[in-house]
């Protein structure tokens, strides 16, 4: 079973493809026939590779946390994604859509942001090639990620914030899609998460997928083996998961956990955990799992985790779900948060929120001694200070 890529009309298994309004045909047709030649061609390779290393400083470290894999007995490795340049896995997708723009003759791009990672770092990349740049944000993401906002204004991006609905992720993609249809031809919409219509969840995994490329290779220096028993990520649209998922996806003996934000639990109508919650359905241009009402609304979700506070799930983790390929565990916000302050004790790692799902699943999960667990370190935490100081443990 190949798990990895879509077939040729964006859909793994029932999930995905490209329902959208007419008026972005031309624009979603374009990528769809060129992105794969474009981010093949060596020309764009020599660039991306080159940013990746030299800019955003790649590869990140493979860390072997000693004192976390001594108070859970087993051998627990970070993937220290939040080393890099902006802080978060974010840059790795945002570059290379900023580049692929370019190529396309694009000369303004938008861009969705929950917890800001991943505005801020489209923000970065538009500075350092030169590209207008807006950014969609909730309301409320506004305000829990203040720090991120400030980055992007500095950076030169144009903020504007999404009041509709829950005024968080959801809303600033619907602000984006449309701002995109009234100007398609000059814009490129830089989708931050391996969601929307094809070819989206299938292009932002292959940015992403240089993260489980590096830790074969580290993994190997390690301890003389590509792959581990486990790996974990957390889940919001789900890019850092694909991307540490994606080359270990079709390697049966690999066990692949995701985290999904479980809100005030997943009973207490305050939540923002898809697999457990969401039923078939389109969000924001593809089939897959959706939190919604019988007739279709979409159910405002819930999530101290700006970044994971969506009612969706990209199609490609929605298929793995359904195939039972990966493992899926809700993870409530305050667990998320003794796991957050736990990591800062332990390893002196302040993770984001969005990460400290991840790690929360180390409770949840009995593992054995020799087990090797990756876990994907997605981001740092310092836009999370806020919430963190108010919830001091
Ligand atoms: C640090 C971090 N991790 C995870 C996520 C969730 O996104 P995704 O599921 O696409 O990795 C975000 C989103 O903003 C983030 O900032």
């Amino acid at each position: 079973m190949n798990y990895k890529n879509p077939d040729k009309n964006g859909y793994y298994g029932e999930f995905g493809g490209a329902f959208i309004p007419e008026m972005l045909y031309p624009n979603v047709e374009e990528l769809q026939k060129n992105y794969l030649e474009i981010i093949e061609s060596e020309d764009f390779q020599r660039e991306y590779q080159d940013l990746l290393k030299n800019y955003v400083g790649r590869a990140t470290p493979l860390y072997f946390a000693k004192n976390l894999s001594k108070k859970y007995n087993t051998k627990i490795y970070l993937k220290r994604e939040d080393l890099n340049h902006t802080g978060a896995h974010k840059i790795n997708n945002a570059l290379g859509q900023v580049l692929l723009a370019k190529r396309l003759g694009k000369s303004r791009i938008i861009a969705e942001t929950g917890a800001g990672q991943h505005g801020v770092a489209t923000a970065t990349a538009c500075a350092l090639l030169n590209l207008e740049c807006i950014v969609y944000m909730g309301e409320i993401d506004i305000q829990r990620q203040a720090p991120n906002v400030a980055r992007m204004k500095m950076l030169g991006a144009e903020v504007i914030p999404s009041t509709s609905g829950s005024k968080t992720l959801k809303d600033a993609v619907n602000e984006a899609l449309r701002d995109w249809i009234n100007n398609s031809t000059t814009t490129h919409y830089v989708i931050g998460s391996v969601v929307g219509p094809h070819p989206f969840p299938d292009l932002v995994a292959r940015f992403q997928s240089i993260i489980s490329k590096e830790i074969k290779e580290q993994l190997y220096e390690h301890i003389g083996r590509e792959n581990p028993d486990f790996v974990i990520a957390c889940v919001g649209g789900g890019s850092n998961a694909a991307g540490a998922f994606y080359h270990f996806v079709n390697e049966k003996n690999v066990q692949l956990i995701a985290a999904e934000a479980g809100g005030f639990g997943v009973d207490s109508g305050k939540s923002a955990a898809t697999t457990f919650l969401g039923t078939l359905g389109v969000l924001h241009g593809s089939k897959s799992l959706v939190m919604q009402t019988k007739d279709g609304q979409v159910i405002e979700p819930h999530s101290i985790s700006a970044g994971l506070d969506y009612p969706g799930i990209g199609p490609f983790h929605a298929h793995l779900y359904k195939e039972k390929r990966t493992e899926f565990f809700s993870i409530n916000d305050d667990e998320a948060l003794k796991s957050a302050f736990e990591l800062t004790k332990l390893e002196g790692i302040i993770p984001a929120l969005e990460s400290a799902h991840a790690l929360a699943v180390l409770d949840k999960k009995k593992f054995n001694e020799n087990d090797i667990i990756v876990i994907c370190l997605s981001g740092r935490g310092d836009k999370d200070m806020e919430t963190y100081l108010k919830n001091l443990q």
